[in-house]
């Protein structure tokens, strides 16, 4: 069996609403091993997206523990956890956020450049991952001109350029159409099924829950396997 890659222990998490403490997630335990694709569903509100920022280093837990191999997420402070983050993590938004003035290339490039690598190097890198999802006619296109499903395609490769061990994903096909839905979904599969990666995903989309090895429903503050 795999290595356990992420292990939440006992995990709750509020927030401070005026005086009181909504509680979100209530003694949350389960573990990511290496190359699972894990799926997880729930409503509205449910803690989806408060659960992967927990794991991505977004955001820290109110109590229990989370280890990612040996490295304890529970008491990194802000600095620690954003270099947790760039080391390990690769983050694939519902919203596909990427900077409207640069071009499709540039935007992949520059979570390496912020790592200090050299120029040379991560041209390469990048073109070959926009390859990899038919953007090479798309290089130098700006981003404010991209299809929806193209800048979602652009968003993961920027979410790979750095290698990540995990690609951490929040409903990535919540704002495409079916046909775009799908070739995200199993280009996302594909990569993380070729390349050993492991991928933690929430998603709205039951076909695609299905299509990862573990799904996970969460609901009234808990998780359980479905
Ligand atoms: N920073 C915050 N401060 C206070 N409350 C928050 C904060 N972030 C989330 N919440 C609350 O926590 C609950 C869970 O939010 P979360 O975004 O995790 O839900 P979700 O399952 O991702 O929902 P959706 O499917 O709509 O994206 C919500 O009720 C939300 O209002
Ligand atoms: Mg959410």
């Amino acid at each position: 069996m795999n290595k356990t890659l992420l292990n939440f222990l006992h995990v709750s998490k509020s927030y401070k609403s005026g005086e009181t403490y909504l509680s979100i997630l209530e003694d949350i335990s389960f573990e990511i091993r290496e190359g699972e694709s894990v799926a997880i569903t729930g409503k509205s509100g449910s803690g989806k997206s408060t659960l992967l920022n927990l794991a991505g280093g977004l955001d820290s837990s109110t109590s229990g523990s989370i280890f990612f191999r040996d490295e304890k997420l529970h008491t990194m402070n802000d600095m620690q956890l954003s270099s947790y983050r760039n080391a390990h993590i690769g983050f694939v938004f519902q919203s596909h956020i990427l900077l409207e003035d640069f071009n499709a290339l540039e935007n992949v490039m520059i979570p390496a450049l912020i790592r200090g690598e050299s120029k040379n190097k991560v041209v390469k890198r990048a073109t070959a991952l926009l390859e990899r999802v038919s953007m090479t006619d798309r290089l130098y296109h700006k981003s404010s001109k991209l299809s929806g499903g193209e800048r979602q395609r652009v968003a993961i490769c920027r979410a790979l350029i750095n290698n990540p061990e995990i690609i951490i994903a929040d409903e990535p096909t919540g704002s495409l159409d079916e046909e775009s839905s799908a070739a995200i979904e199993t280009l996302l599969l594909n990569i993380v099924k070729e390349e050993n990666r492991t991928l933690l995903l929430v998603t709205h989309d039951k076909h695609f829950a299905t299509r990862c090895s573990t799904v996970y429903l969460l609901q009234h503050r808990s998780i359980g396997k479905m």
